[in-house]
């Protein structure tokens, strides 16, 4: 299976609840790598940025307040097949909706709070990543 790269990032709700530490534990038993990652504040405007495909919709307002208001942890992950293992690992954008055992099926409240974000293709995971972290945050954990 290819390997590749997801971007995702633990949302101030998943910093808030104090589960930053149990989310990475999980991410790490599902045998993802961890190949970049820091701890950050959003301003409005880079979340805003982060989220401009969601630009216009009725919920971006709130999107942006939300990934604004307090510190978030990004990391690159790496694995065979990341993009879907990493989604089935976090379940459904809508944790009402998330199959059990899944981290947001677990631990998330509401679709906008919804404890963490996954890249939805090997493309954007590039380009959210490019927006994090440069080429040379990104740490080769296998060789
Ligand atoms: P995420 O996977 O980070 O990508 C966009 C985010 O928008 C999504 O998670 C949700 O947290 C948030 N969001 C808030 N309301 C909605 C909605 N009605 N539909 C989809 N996403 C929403």
């Amino acid at each position: 299976m290819a390997v590749e790269r997801t971007l995702t990032i633990l949302k101030p709700d998943c910093i808030r609840k104090n589960l930053t530490g149990e989310v990475i534990r999980r991410i790490q038993e599902a045998g993802f790598d961890i190949v970049a990652m820091k701890l950050t504040r959003l301003t409005k405007d880079t979340a805003g940025g982060f989220y401009a495909v969601h630009k216009g919709k009725p919920f971006y307002k709130e999107l942006v307040e939300f990934m604004s208001s307090g510190p978030c942890v990004p990391m690159i992950l790496e694995k065979g097949n990341a993009i879907a293992d990493f989604r089935n690992l976090i379940g459904a954008t809508n944790p009402a909706e998330a199959d059990e055992g899944t981290i947001r099926a677990d631990f998330a409240d509401s679709i906008g709070e919804n404890i963490i974000h996954g890249s939805d293709s090997v493309e954007n995971g590039k380009i959210e990543s490019a927006y994090f972290f440069s080429e040379a945050d990104i740490v080769a954990v296998k060789s």
